[in-house]
C-alpha cells in the first residue's frame, strides 16, 4: 500500500453523517438490539465491541437496509434511511461482511467493477446499445477499479479470480468493493478476522488512509489492540444494550468491559440475572449427575 506514511490518528471531525436512534430489532421473543442511540461523524473511527452474539452484525443490518428495525429510526446525512439495501448504497452507506461475500469465480477487478454500479450513470438502453457514452463510462469505470484495487494493494492481481487470493486479500478485496460505491460512511464488519498480526497492521493504516479520505467509519472487531489503536471512540454493546460509550482509553479501563469480556457480568448488567440463574441451575446439576457441562459455542 502506497499510503502508509501519510496517514494520521486523528482528523477533524465534521458533521454527524449517521445518527441512529432507540433503534431495537426483535426476532420473535428475542431482542437482538435494544434501545441502541450511535452517532459517527466524517473524520471520524467509531468501534462497536462486545461479546459473541451481543447484537453487533444485527445492528449494522439494521443500518444498511437489511433489516428494518423493530423500533427507533436511523438517519443518513439528515434524511430517514430508506428500507431498501440499494438505496442505502445509492445514498452513501456501503459495508463489508463478517463472512466474506465475493463473486468468487469473477476476477478481482470485476468484483470491484460490481461495486460501481449505484455509481454509474449509464442506463439499459446505453448498455444495449453500446455507443460512445456507454465505452466512455466503462473505461472510466475500470479506472477507478484499478485505483482503488492499488489503494489497497491489490493492483497486481486485478486478473485473478476473487476465489483464488489467500483469506486477508479477499477482505481487502472487499473494502475495494465497498469504496467503489463512492460511500460516506463505511461500515466494517471484523475486517481482520483470520489475518496475522502484519496484515492487522497493514489494514489499520488502510482504514486511517479511508478516514482521511473524508469517509467516516464504523468498525466492529473482536480485535482489541486494532479497535483501540484505530478508534476515536468505542461503543460497547452486551446482550444488545449499549453498555458504554467513550474514547479508547476510557472503555479499555472500564471494569464492565473488562468483565464483558471475561464473561463475568457485574451486577445490574443486561442479562446478568438470567446468566446467574443459569449458572446456579448448572452448578446443581453438576452436583446431581455426571454429565459435563456443554461447551459454549464460538461462532
Ligand atoms: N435473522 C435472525 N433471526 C433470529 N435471530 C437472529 C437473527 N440474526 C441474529 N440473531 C440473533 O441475534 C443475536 C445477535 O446476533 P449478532 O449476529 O448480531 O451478534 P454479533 O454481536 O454480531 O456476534 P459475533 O461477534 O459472534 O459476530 C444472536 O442471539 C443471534 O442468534
Ligand atoms: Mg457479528
Amino acid at each position: 500500500m502506497t499510503t502508509t506514511d501519510t496517514t494520521t490518528k486523528t482528523a477533524p471531525v465534521g458533521e454527524t453523517v449517521l445518527d441512529a436512534r432507540g433503534v431495537t430489532m426483535r426476532f420473535g421473543g428475542l431482542t437482538a438490539v435494544n434501545d441502541v442511540n450511535l452517532t459517527v461523524s466524517r473524520g471520524e473511527i467509531v468501534g462497536l465491541i462486545g461479546p459473541n452474539g451481543a447484537g453487533k452484525t444485527t445492528f449494522f443490518n439494521c443500518l444498511t437496509g437489511l433489516y428494518i428495525p423493530t423500533e427507533g429510526e436511523v438517519r443518513f446525512k439528515d434524511k430517514v434511511l430508506p428500507p431498501q439495501s440499494f438505496k442505502v448504497t445509492a445514498a452513501g452507506i456501503a459495508r463489508t461482511f463478517q463472512n466474506i461475500r465475493l463473486f468468487a469465480n469473477m476476477t478481482v477487478l470485476e468484483n470491484v467493477l460490481v461495486g460501481r454500479h449505484t455509481r454509474t450513470k449509464e442506463g439499459f438502453w446505453s448498455a444495449i446499445l453500446r455507443g460512445p457514452g456507454f465505452h466512455k463510462a466503462e473505461a472510466a469505470s475500470r479506472e477507478r477499479a484499478m485505483e482503488l484495487l492499488e489503494f489497497v494493494g491489490l493492483a497486481k492481481k486485478a486478473d485473478h479470480l476473487a476465489r483464488n487470493l489467500p483469506y486477508g486479500e479477499q477482505r481487502k478485496l472487499e473494502i475495494a468493493r465497498a469504496l467503489a460505491s463512492e460511500p460516506d460512511l463505511l461500515l466494517l464488519d471484523e475486517p481482520t478476522a483470520g489475518m496475522n498480526p502484519q496484515e492487522t497492521r497493514v489494514t489499520e493504516e488502510l482504514v486511517f488512509a479511508i478516514r482521511d479520505q473524508g469517509i467516516a467509519i464504523l468498525v466492529i472487531e473482536h480485535d482489541m489492540r486494532f479497535i483501540f489503536n484505530l478508534c476515536d471512540r468505542v461503543a460497547v454493546l452486551v446482550q444488545g444494550e449499549k453498555l458504554l460509550e467513550g474514547d479508547s482509553a476510557t472503555v479499555q479501563g472500564d471494569e464492565r468491559v473488562i468483565a464483558a469480556y471475561l464473561g463475568e457480568p457485574f451486577e445490574g448488567a443486561p442479562g446478568a440475572e438470567e446468566v446467574a440463574e443459569v449458572e446456579a441451575a448448572e452448578t446443581q446439576a453438576e452436583t446431581t449427575t455426571d454429565a459435563a457441562p456443554g461447551k459454549e459455542n464460538d461462532r
